[in-house]
């Protein structure tokens, strides 16, 4: 059963969040890959909503940039210098209706601090609202801790009659456990009206839209509260404390249902995926593995232990182990690592390698081709089946400018080439070790870029006489029967 669409949702976050203390506004910080306020922007856009108002207040242009940028759609509305939440909405209603919306029908209001809440929770929400035919209907929890939470005051009947603030409390209102989530569904007329009657004579000063509750029921209008059984849910981000807790079972629900779906996570303890990775089944996640921004993994692949991916693909059968890598790609059946750095802009090809203690940016390596140990790849083009040999670098850089450098199919580069962009390798062609190319080798060729090397016999045992080296010399050639030679190559540099 699809849930009935509210009018609009309004998600207050225009408070300061001085308990984060923070340069960044609370509702900025991330968790799981999302602000706390665009969780809270998503979760609204959940219910379909026709306006999708943000209050904001604090650092408002920042938040209302990025508000806009999780959501183009939704409307902005400016709290003014009167505090609470009540005023909070009251700014949303008048910016609507600035919008030249009246509101009738249903109206909610969530908080942009509160990020594991869902959509299915807002839709029964607005159900059992509408359903009751109520002019309120708060969501209600009992929280393990209460504290600084408004309780909710039920009379003889059970029915609700107020909330009260922990802080306008008494002792017997403090000992209720059932707390307001801060989540409510109301009557738009209802609201707008009863809005205007809201005072600030409270222990905080501050216009609370929790009287709306009180003021209603006095109206002879049906109020009510709903119990949310997931509690979690609804829990609110205060503090640094509580952002962690909320990461740690944002974490826990994404990796469950991960799993449901089919991966395998060794040790979900040490896994942490970002909201927006894509999981195909029968993907395993070693220990020690963070998926995230839009990372996408193929089925049959995998990743770890100890890797970080941000915005990578890996594809099928692929493997990646002890990696660090941002903006790759990872083609079918490829492997990567141990300990190597994939920087944007990295395509390795089908069946590929990329081994240890590799570096590799804005390169792509053909299929079947291996870059095994120790190399920097940077701004290159390499063909398929090509082996690039142990600490071999693409020079790409001259001091001032980047240049690119291509290596054809089937190309042998020998350990310890450096290759000086831009350069080109032939397909077949290959460079021997300890070159350092800086011209174009043409297929088929190979590029030799290296002195010659000289051999002067007897060397250690005339002028390191007497070290064990000399004397590990004179036993080697004695067992062979070697004559000692005359100094024959007396050179200054061979010392
Ligand atoms: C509020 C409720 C309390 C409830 C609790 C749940 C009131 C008076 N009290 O308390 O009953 O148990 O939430 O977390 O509503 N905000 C504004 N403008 C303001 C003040 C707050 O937009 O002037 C926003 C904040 O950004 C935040 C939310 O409203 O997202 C709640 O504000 P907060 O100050 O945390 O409310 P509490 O006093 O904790
Ligand atoms: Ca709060």
């Amino acid at each position: 059963m699809s849930s009935p669409r509210p009018r609009a949702v309004v998600v207050l976050a225009a408070g300061e969040g001085t308990r984060m203390r923070s340069a960044l506004p609370k509702v900025l910080h991330p968790l799981a890959g999302r602000s706390l306020l665009g969780h809270a922007v998503v979760a609204a856009r959940g219910v379909d909503p026709e306006h999708l108002v943000v209050v904001v207040r604090h650092e408002g242009e920042r938040v209302a940039a990025h508000a806009r940028e999780v959501d183009p759609d939704v409307l902005v509305a400016e709290q003014d210098e009167v505090p609470g939440t009540g005023r909070a909405v009251l700014c949303a209603l008048e910016a609507l209706r600035g919008e030249g919306v009246v509101l009738t029908g249903t109206v909610l209001v969530t908080y942009g601090d509160v990020p594991l809440l869902q959509p299915a929770t807002l839709g029964d929400l607005v159900a059992e609202h509408e359903a009751r035919g109520n002019a309120v209907t708060v969501l209600s929890a009992e929280p393990e801790d209460a504290t600084g939470l408004g309780r909710v005051v039920r009379g003889a009947d059970g029915g609700v009659e107020r909330i009260v603030e922990h802080k306008d409390a008494t002792e017997g209102e403090r000992a209720v456990r059932e707390v307001n989530t801060g989540i409510y569904a109301f009557d738009a007329a209802t609201l707008a009206d009863v809005l205007t009657r809201v005072r600030s004579d409270n222990a905080q000063g501050e216009v609370y839209l929790t009287d709306v509750l009180a003021i209603a029921r006095g109206d002879g209008l049906a109020v009510a509260a709903l119990p949310v059984e997931d509690v979690a849910q609804t829990d609110g981000v205060n503090d640094r404390v509580q952002l962690a807790r909320a990461g740690v079972e944002l974490n826990r629900r994404l990796l469950e249902r991960w799993m449901r779906a089919g991966v395998t996570v060794v040790d979900p303890a040490t896994t942490w995926v970002d909201v927006d990775v894509e999981l195909a089944p029968d993907v395993r996640l070693e220990p020690g593995v963070q998926l995230l921004g839009s990372t996408r993994v193929a089925g049959g692949a995998v990743v770890g232990p100890d890797s970080t991916l941000r915005d990578c693909v890996v594809g099928p059968r692929a493997s990646v182990v002890r990696t660090h890598g941002t903006g790759a790609e990872v083609g079918e059946g490829a492997s990567v690592g141990p300990f190597s750095f994939l920087r944007p802009g990295t395509r390795l090809g089908e069946d590929g390698r990329i081994g240890a203690y590799v570096e590799t940016k804005n390169a792509s390596i053909g299929r079947g081709s291996k870059v095994p140990h120790l190399t920097y790849v940077g701004d290159a083009e390499i063909g398929e089946g090509t082996n690039i040999g142990a600490a071999v670098v693409f020079v790409n850089y001259d001091g001032v400018a980047k240049h690119r450098s291509k290596v054809g199919d089937h190309v042998r580069i020998g350990s310890d080439t450096m290759l000086v962009a831009p350069v080109e390798v032939g397909d077949g062609a290959y460079t021997a070790a300890g070159s350092v190319i800086d011209q174009d080798v043409p297929p088929g060729a190979i590029g030799v870029a290296r002195a010659r090397q000289r051999v002067v016999e007897g060397w250690v045992e005339r002028r390191r006489a007497g070290s064990p080296s000399a004397l590990a010399a004179a036993r080697a050639r004695s067992a062979q029967d070697i004559p000692t030679t005359s100094d024959s190559d007396t050179s200054g540099d061979a010392r």
